[in-house]
C-alpha cells in the first residue's frame, strides 16, 4: 500500500467547462484514483476552483453580483456538474479559502526572507474611467505592424506579434471602450525566477526521465529559454492581500497576488480546507510536508498548464526552502478537439459539461472521453465517433452481454446462479484470456496510459462476448442443460468481474452490475481481482435480479438531432 497524492489543474471559476478541459484533467484523474483506491491505496485527490483575477471580478460586474457571491455561486454550479460527472474528489476546495490565503501569504514571505523578492516600479496603463489599472489584454487598439484594429495589448491577435499595451495606436479600454487612458508608475513584487533557474533544471533533470515526454520536453523548453523574473502581484481587488506585516505600504496601496501565483498554492490550500473539516483524523501537512518522501504526488493537466506546473511552481516551492511535496508524475494532455476545431468557451462551439450530462448520463462520457483521450496526440471529437462508440462498445459488447445472459439464465433456471457442470477446456482457455487481459490492463493503468488501459477493458468485455459465443447456451440447453448451467454461471462471473473492474471508467454502470447479484461478502470479493478466482467468485445459489438496459442504443435520429444543435461541421 502506497500514499498517492493526486491533484487535477484547478479549473476556472467563471463558465462551465467543455469535454475537452474534462477529458485533460479531472476525469483521467478521477479514474485513477478510483483505480489506486480499488487496490487498496491511501488516495486523496484534490481539487478547487481558481477563482482569483480580472475575468471573475469582470464576469460578476456583468452579473450585477459581488465578485465573492459571483464565485461562491459559479463554485457550486461547477460542483453540481462535476458531482453528475461521478467524480470523486476527496476535497473540490476554493482557492479563495482562508487557508489559501494563510499559504499563500507564507509562502511569499518566505520567498522574501530567502532573497527571492523584489520590489519593483512599474509603468501600468491606468483608465480613470473604469477605476482600474488594465491588464495588458483589457487594452485593445490598432497593431503597428498589420494595422489589425482589434489587437490586445499583450498580442496581436492577427499577426500573432507579441506586443506591449504601449505599442498600440488608438489604444482604448476593453472593458469600457473609454479611450482616456494613462501609463502610470505603480510598485509591485517580481519573483526573482532567474536566481531559480539553475536548482529548477538540476530538480528536472532528476525527474523528466520518468515524465510523459510532453510534459518533459516543454519543461525543457521553458527551462532553455531561460526563467525571467516576473510581477507576482497586481492592482485588483479580488486576490490574496500582500501580507501588511511585510509589505505595509503595498498593502495600505489594496495589492493582491497574481492568479497564477496563489492558484497552485491551493492544492495546498484545498488540503488544508480538507483536514479543516475534520482536524482530528486527517492531517495535511503529512501529504505535503513530505520529507521522508513517502507520497507519491501526480498532476493531470493539459499542456498549456505544464509550464506553470514543472518550472514555475517547482520554483517557488523551492525557493521557500521548505519540504514542501513536489510532483513525481506529470501527467499531460494534448487537446482535444470538436470536429479537429477548438473547443472554445468564449465562441460557444462543441459540448459543454452541462450539456452532456443534459443529453445522456455520466458513464457515456466517461467512457468515451477516456477511451480517446489525447494522450499522444491531438484526438477529435465527433458525434459520428460518439454515437458509434456508444453504441459498439457499450450498449453491443458490454450492455448487451449483461442483459442477455442474466435473462436468459433466468427464463431457463430461475433467479439464482445456475449449478452443474464441470469447468472444462473453453473454460480453461477463457480463464488464461482473463487473466492475461487483466494484466494488461492494471499494467497500463499503473503507467497511466488510459487509452490503453480503456482498450484493455474492451478487450476483456469482448473475451466474455467470444465464450458466449463459442459456447451458445441458447443451442447447449436443448442438449446438456448442466452444461449451459456452466456457461451462465461462468458468464455470470464475467459479468462480476465487470463490475470491478470497470469501476473506475463507468462508475455507475459498474454498480449496477455489482448489484445484480446478493453476495454476502461484498467488499471482498469487490477489492480481490485475482485471476485464477475471477470466474469462480459468485458460486452457484447466488441470488441475481436482471437490471434494466446499462446503456441505450443510440439513434440516426439522435445523431441528426445532436449534430443539430450543437453544429457538427469541419472546422
Ligand atoms: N485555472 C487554470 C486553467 O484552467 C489552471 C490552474 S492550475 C493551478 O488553465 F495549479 F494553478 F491551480
Ligand atoms: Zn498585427
Amino acid at each position: 500500500m502506497a500514499r498517492h497524492l493526486i491533484t487535477s489543474a484547478l479549473p476556472y471559476i467563471n463558465g462551465i467547462k467543455h469535454l475537452g478541459n474534462m477529458v485533460g484533467s479531472m476525469l483521467p484523474a478521477d479514474v485513477y484514483s478510483r483505480y489506486l483506491r480499488q487496490r487498496g491505496h491511501d488516495v486523496l485527490y484534490i481539487c478547487a476552483t481558481d477563482e482569483h483575477g480580472t475575468p471573475a471580478e469582470l464576469a460578476a460586474k456583468e452579473q450585477g453580483l459581488p465578485v465573492a457571491e459571483f464565485c461562491a455561486q459559479a463554485h457550486d454550479a461547477q460542483k453540481a456538474v462535476y458531482d453528475g460527472f461521478a467524480l470523486a474528489f476527496d476535497y473540490f476546495g476554493r482557492s479563495s479559502s482562508p487557508e489559501n490565503r494563510e499559504i499563500t501569504q507564507h509562502f511569499a514571505r518566505k520567498l522574501n526572507e530567502n532573497g527571492f523578492i523584489e520590489e519593483r516600479a512599474i509603468r501600468q496603463v491606468y483608465s480613470p474611467a473604469d477605476g482600474r489599472f488594465l491588464p495588458d489584454r483589457y487594452v485593445e487598439g490598432t497593431c503597428p505592424h498589420c494595422g489589425y484594429d482589434k489587437a490586445r495589448g499583450d498580442q496581436c491577435e492577427n499577426c500573432t506579434r507579441v506586443l506591449d499595451p504601449t505599442d498600440l495606436i488608438n489604444p482604448r479600454s476593453a472593458i469600457s471602450g473609454s479611450t482616456d487612458l494613462e501609463v502610470r508608475e505603480t510598485k509591485h513584487l517580481f519573483l526573482l525566477q532567474s536566481k531559480l533557474q539553475h536548482e529548477v533544471e538540476q530538480w528536472v533533470a532528476r525527474h523528466e526521465a520518468d515524465w510523459p515526454q510532453l510534459a518533459s520536453s516543454i519543461a525543457r523548453k521553458w527551462l532553455n529559454e531561460g526563467l525571467h523574473d516576473r510581477a507576482i502581484t497586481r492592482d485588483l481587488d479580488w486576490g490574496v492581500p500582500v501580507p501588511a506585516d511585510t509589505w505595509p505600504e503595498l498593502a495600505a496601496e489594496g495589492k493582491v497576488f497574481y492568479v497564477w501565483f496563489d492558484a497552485p498554492i491551493e492544492y495546498i490550500g484545498a488540503t488544508k480546507e480538507w483536514a479543516d473539516q475534520d482536524p482530528e483524523n486527517r492531517d495535511w501537512k503529512a501529504w505535503w510536508y513530505d520529507a521522508d518522501e513517502t507520497v507519491r504526488y501526480t498532476e493531470f493537466m493539459a499542456k498549456d498548464n505544464v509550464p506553470f506546473h514543472t518550472v514555475m511552481f517547482p520554483a517557488t516551492e523551492l525557493g521557500v526552502r521548505e519540504p514542501w511535496k513536489k510532483v513525481d508524475y506529470v501527467k499531460a494532455f494534448n487537446w482535444l478537439t470538436y470536429y479537429g476545431g477548438k473547443f472554445s468557451t468564449s465562441q460557444k462551439r462543441g459540448v459543454f459539461t452541462d450539456q452532456a450530462l443534459d443529453i445522456l448520463p455520466a458513464d457515456y462520457w466517461r467512457y468515451f472521453l477516456i477511451a480517446n483521450a489525447p494522450e499522444s496526440d491531438d484526438s477529435s471529437f465527433t458525434w459520428e465517433h460518439f454515437t458509434a462508440t456508444v453504441n459498439k462498445d457499450l450498449a453491443d459488447t458490454l450492455g448487451n452481454f449483461v442483459n442477455r445472459v442474466l435473462s436468459f439464465s433466468k427464463k431457463r433456471f430461475g433467479e439464482e446462479v445456475p449449478a452443474g457442470g464441470e469447468p472444462g477446456e473453453a473454460e480453461a482457455r477463457l480463464g488464461e484470456e482473463i487473466a492475461r487481459l487483466l494484466a494488461e490492463y492494471e499494467e497500463q493503468m499503473e503507467a497511466l496510459q488510459f487509452r490503453k488501459a480503456a482498450a484493455a477493458l474492451r478487450a476483456l468485455w469482448s473475451a466474455g462476448n467470444s465464450y458466449l459465443e463459442e459456447k451458445a447456451p441458447w443451442l447447449e440447453i436443448k442438449t446438456n442443460k448442466e452444461g449451459a448451467a456452466l456457461t451462465l454461471r461462468t458468464a455470470m462471473n464475467l459479468i462480476h468481474l465487470y463490475a470491478v473492474v470497470s469501476e473506475p471508467f463507468i462508475p455507475a454502470t459498474a454498480k449496477t452490475m455489482r448489484e445484480a447479484f446478493s453476495l454476502a461478502d461484498d467488499t471482498a470479493s469487490w477489492v480481490s481481482r485475482d485471476a485464477a478466482k475471477a470466474l469462480t467468485s459468485v458460486p452457484a445459489g447466488t441470488p441475481f435480479t436482471v437490471p434494466p438496459v446499462l446503456f441505450a442504443k443510440l439513434t440516426d435520429e439522435d445523431l441528426a438531432a445532436y449534430k443539430e444543435r450543437f453544429g457538427g461541421e469541419e472546422a
